[in-house]
C-alpha cells in the first residue's frame, strides 16, 4: 500500500519510552509480570495508563518516564482475540527463546541456560521505569506499585536494577549511549547531522517507512498503529576476560588501549576512530556535537576503524557494504546493571554485571534479528565471513582483522565477552491501543 506523506506523528499516542532518549546520568527499574487473570491484567493497565507520559507530554526537563510492553504471550492472556493475535509478525509470536538458532543463542547462550524465568510463557508484561536519580524514579514507579495493590492476578516474577556508572561508561569502560537516529516527525534529534533522518515507520507502526510503503500492522487499527516493538536482552559482560584478552596481546598499556579502540571502534572516552584514528581525544568523546558527526566514506580500507569494529558493524553509515544500511537502524536504550568491577583487577570475581540491551524499531525481521544475525554473528557483508562481532558476539575462538600499515594485525582466539541470560520481544503500544486491551470483554 503506497502511504500518505503528509500524515503527522500522533506524539500524544506514542509511549514516550519508545522514542526519548534516556536521562543521563539514570537509575531505572525492569519488572516483569506475569497476567493469572485477564480481568486483573486489564484492570492493572486501566490503573496505570494515567501514569504513562506520550512523547509529546514528556518534559525534557524532568525526563522520568514509565512504560509498558507486552509480550505475545502476555497479549494472549489479557484475552485479545485470536483473529487479532495472528496480525501479529511471526517472530514476535513466536517469541525470543523460539527464535535461538536465528539469533545465535547457542551453547551457553541458549534457552535453556538462561536466567528463570525469561525464555518462559510466564513472561507478559514489561515495566519499565527510567529516571535521573532514584527520587524520582521511587515517585514514578511508585504507582506502577501502587497499580499492583489488591491485584491477586498480577504477580511480579523478575526484576532488574539498572544504573549508571559513577563515570557513565559502560562494564567494559566505553562511554556509551551516543549515536542515535533522527526520526522524521519526532523533533527528537539524531546525533549525526550527516544521517537523513529515518522515516518514522522504520520505529512507529501506522506510517510510512524506508521502503516508501505502509507496513502491515497488527489489526484491529487502534491496538496497532502507534505502536512499535522492544527487544530486552540481559547481556552479562565478562569485563576480566576482555582485560586478560587485551593484555595477553598487547606489548604495552597504549597497545591495550589502542586494540580496545579498534575492537569497538571508539577510545573509551566515546572519540570516534573516524575522526581521531591514533589517540584518544576525550574533549571530542565528551561533546555530543561533534563525538557522532561522522561517516566511513574516506575510509574505505578500514584503516583508520576496522570495518569488523563494533561500531562499524552495527552502523556501517556510508561503508561499502552488502544489503540496505538504513533498512536496518535501531534505537537503542542499554542500561547498566550490576557493579563495575573495580580498574585495574583481571580477575573475574563471580559478579553478575552487564548491560540490559534494549532495541526498540517497527520490524524486529529486518531490524533486530537481522542485524544480530548478519552483522553480529556473521562477516560475509563485510567480506570476512569466517568473523563475527569482536566485542559482543558470543562464543570463544573468534578472529578479528585490524588493517594496519605497513602489515594488518590480526586478533586470534577471542574469548565470548557478552553472555546472553535471557530475553524477550514485546510489544509497546500506544496509549489508545492500552485503553482498547484494558477495555477487552473477552
Ligand atoms: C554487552 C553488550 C554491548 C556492549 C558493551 C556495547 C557497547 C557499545 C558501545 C561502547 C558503543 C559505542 C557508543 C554508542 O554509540 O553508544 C555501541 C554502539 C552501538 N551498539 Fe553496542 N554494545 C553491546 C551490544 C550490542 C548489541 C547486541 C547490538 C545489536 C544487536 C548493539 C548495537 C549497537 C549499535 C547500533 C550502536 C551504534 C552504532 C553507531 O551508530 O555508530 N550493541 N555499543
Amino acid at each position: 500500500m503506497t502511504a500518505n506523506p503528509t500524515v503527522a506523528l500522533e506524539l500524544d499516542d506514542i509511549q514516550a519510552g519508545a522514542l526519548q532518549p534516556r536521562p543521563v546520568p539514570y537509575t531505572g527499574v525492569y519488572q516483569i509480570l506475569r497476567l493469572d487473570d485477564r480481568h486483573a491484567g486489564r484492570e492493572l493497565l486501566r490503573r496505570l495508563i494515567p501514569y504513562l507520559n506520550s512523547v509529546a507530554s514528556f518534559d525534557p526537563k524532568v525526563p522520568v518516564s514509565l512504560a509498558v510492553g507486552l509480550s505475545f504471550q502476555g497479549l494472549k492472556a489479557l484475552g485479545v482475540p485470536e483473529e487479532s493475535l495472528a496480525t501479529f509478525p511471526p517472530e514476535f509470536q513466536q517469541g525470543m527463546a523460539a527464535r535461538a538458532a536465528e539469533l545465535g543463542d547457542v551453547g551457553e547462550n541458549a534457552p535453556e541456560h538462561w536466567e528463570k524465568p525469561l525464555g518462559s510463557k510466564d513472561v507478559h508484561l514489561v515495566v519499565a521505569g527510567l529516571a535521573p536519580d532514584a527520587v524520582l524514579l521511587e515517585a514514578a514507579f511508585r504507582y506502577a506499585l501502587e497499580a499492583l495493590r489488591d491485584l491477586s492476578g498480577v504477580v511480579p516474577i523478575w526484576q532488574l536494577e539498572v544504573q549508571s556508572a559513577a563515570d557513565l561508561r559502560n562494564m567494559f569502560g566505553f562511554a556509551d549511549g551516543i549515536s542515535h537516529p533522527a526520526v522524521e516527525g519526532t523533533g527528537i534529534p539524531g546525533t549525526n547531522p550527516y544521517e537523513v533522518p529515518l522515516k518514522a515507520g522504520e520505529f512507529v507502526l501506522g506510517y510510512e517507512d524506508e521502503t516508501y510503503n505502509l507496513p502491515p500492522i497488527p489489526q484491529p487499527e487502534v491496538l496497532g498503529r502507534n505502536g512499535t516493538y522492544a527487544v530486552f536482552r540481559k547481556l552479562h559482560t565478562r569485563v576480566a576476560a576482555f582485560r586478560q584478552y587485551l593484555r595477553q596481546c598487547a606489548k604495552d598499556r597504549a597497545e591495550e588501549e589502542w586494540l580496545a579502540a579498534k575492537i569497538v571502534g571508539r577510545w573509551r572516552s566515546g572519540a570516534p576512530l573516524a575522526l581521531t584514528p591514533d589517540k584518544d581525544d576525550p574533549e571530542l568523546g565528551a561533546d555530543p556535537k561533534h563525538n557522532n558527526a561522522f561517516m566511513f566514506g574516506d575510509d574505505q580500507r578500514g584503516l583508520k576503524c576496522p570495518f569488523g569494529a563494533h561500531v562499524r558493524r552495527m552502523n556501517p553509515r556510508d561503508s561499502v557494504v552488502i544489503g540496505a544500511v538504513r533498512l536496518h537502524r535501531m534505537i537503542r536504550r542499554g542500561t547498566n546493571y550490576g557493579q563495575p568491577l573495580p580498574p585495574g583487577v583481571l580477575e573475574d570475581d563471580g559478579a553478575d554485571r552487564g548491560l540490559l540491551f534494549a532495541f526498540v524499531g517497527a520490524h524486529l525481521d529486518r531490524q533486530f534479528e537481522f542485524i544480530q544475525r548478519e552483522w553480529v554473528n556473521d562477516g560475509k557483508f563485510i567480506g570476512t565471513p569466517a568473523e563475527k562481532d569482536p566485542l559482543v558476539s558470543s562464543s570463544d575462538g573468534r578472529e578479528f582483522t585490524i588493517p594496519n600499515q605497513p602489515i594488518r594485525r590480526h586478533l586470534k582466539g577471542l574469548p565470548a565477552f557478552v553472555v546472553n541470560r535471557g530475553g524477550e520481544y514485546c510489544f509497546i503500544p500506544g496509549l489508545r491501543a492500552l485503553r482498547w486491551l484494558a477495555d477487552l470483554d473477552t
